[in-house]
């Protein structure tokens, strides 16, 4: 067990009392006895406001590139799609390392026209996780068909391979893993099943842009990748975005004609399409981050091991699974959301409101749970694992230009939290689910 005095910060005194001296900050004193964990919180850690996410931080550095993006734009009067469009299609593919990328009006119509362009419908199954954002299966559901929902890892919160297989019936025609939180999900079993019952792939990498499942980066896997850029995201835009990724020449070409309501040539429509365009301001406004793109990755990654060792053992910490122990088959997680579980979930949660610390809930309700899919007969106990992770995960703040003098006010803050302390006991059921910060399968 990693008690703060191991933590390789503060001081040990005597019979294990542990002062953390930091910043000039005052923390509380810990007594430890074997398990035991007895506190007197008596704290006086000056208040500070710690956001989510800062996105001033990220815009000041670049807006007069952003500026003179958007000038560009309005003297070309290219108001819709045009060469910005291209240019960041282009970029985006070679990033993604896929021949083909098609830019949209959002990560939703990403998975909606992915959908509608390998022809799934009404009566057709997509298997999918329920613990997600609702526009993975609510973009399976607007084109007709059943999402199917199938439990997750508790390590990674992906979907659960190994369960994927029962679900399959002869109305299956996708798999539609979720690459959560910035962490590709397990692919090669996914790949394998897809295979052997002839079934589509359609990777939702909306938090994954970048990163890496044994060397291979999201959306280059399966059939199809989709991706968002919501502001939020680690290539946010300045309004709604999203873009598809695909080796597969016919369905690149499939997606570029639904994009504009199936009209190949213009004014003929041989399919249904829609209006799934991509703004070109926001193709700019992307073409000026994009070059950023790594750094930023970067940053959360280094702000992540920070939190990793500072935070292991007053609460649960993401878990990066290695899928190889080869190096050049290494995966990486870009951290969308750092996400951590905790035992009493509001009660931390009100704690980091009292000291200003910006946190969220990704996701409180499991999507077979969501109300408007009560018709699909799902009831609770159906995702264990996923109804687990809704009422323990909270994510905090991670984005790249938080300073150290932020993080350590945060770790801080986190390590006088009531509940915090509780989950000690809590650590261990996930320590006896082989949690360790290198799990190699
Ligand atoms: C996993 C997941 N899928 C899909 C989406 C939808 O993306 P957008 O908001 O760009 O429509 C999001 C966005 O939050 C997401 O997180």
């Amino acid at each position: 067990m990693n008690y703060p005095a191991e933590s390789g910060r503060g001081i040990v005194h005597g019979d294990g009392l542990f002062t953390a001296a930091s910043s000039g900050v005052l923390n509380p004193s810990y007594a430890i006895n074997g398990e035991e964990i007895m506190t007197t919180i008596n704290t006086r850690i000056e208040k500070q406001k710690v956001p989510l996410l800062d996105l001033n931080a990220q815009y000041e550095p670049i807006k007069d590139q952003i500026k003179q993006a958007f000038d560009e734009v309005f003297e070309s009067k290219q108001f819709i799609m045009g060469p910005k469009v291209s240019e960041l299609e282009a970029q985006i593919a070679s990033y993604c390392g896929c021949k083909h990328a098609i830019g949209v009006s959002s990560g939703t119509d990403a998975l909606v026209i992915s959908l509608m362009a390998l022809g799934i419908g009404p009566g057709d199954e997509v298997i999918t996780t329920p613990f997600t954002f609702f526009a993975t299966a609510g973009s399976i559901a607007r084109v007709g068909a059943n999402p199917v929902f199938v439990d997750i890892d508790p390590v990674t919160y992906n979907i659960n391979p190994d369960l994927i297989g029962v679900a399959i019936t002869e109305k299956t025609k996708a798999i539609m893993p979720v690459h959560l939180f910035g962490q590709v999900a397990h692919m090669d079993p996914i790949m394998a099943l897809a295979k052997q019952h002839n079934l589509y792939v359609i990777e939702d990498g909306a938090q994954a842009i970048g990163s890496e499942y044994k060397g291979k980066r999201a959306g280059s896997i399966g059939d199809v990748g989709c991706f968002s850029f919501f502001p939020s995201k680690n290539l946010g835009a300045c309004g709604d975005g999203g873009i598809v990724t695909t080796n597969d020449d016919q369905l690149a070409e499939n997606l570029r004609v639904m994009r504009v309501h199936g009209s190949k040539p213009k004014y003929y429509h041989h399919v249904i399409g829609g209006n799934f365009r991509l703004d070109p301001m926001q193709a700019a406004f992307l073409l000026v981050k994009l070059p950023l793109l790594e750094q930023q990755h970067e940053g959360r990654i280094r702000n992540a091991a920070f939190y990793d060792q500072q935070l292991a053992s007053p609460i649960v910490t993401p878990v990066l699974k290695e899928m190889s122990s080869d190096d050049s088959q290494s995966s990486r997680m870009i951290y969308n959301q750092y996400t951590c579980r905790v035992s009493n979930r509001d009660q931390f949660q009100a704690h980091l409101n009292d000291y200003t610390v910006g946190s969220a809930i990704y996701y409180p309700v499991p999507l077979h749970l969501q109300s408007c899919f009560n018709s699909m007969g799902y009831t609770e106990g159906d995702c264990p694992e996923s109804e687990r992770a809704s009422k323990e995960v909270i994510s905090i703040p991670i984005f790249p230009e938080l300073t150290q003098d932020q993080l350590q006010y945060i770790v801080d803050v986190i390590e006088v939290a009531p509940s915090a302390l509780n989950d000690r006991r809590h650590l261990h059921r996930t320590e006896d689910l082989g949690r360790s910060s290198n799990v190699i399968l």
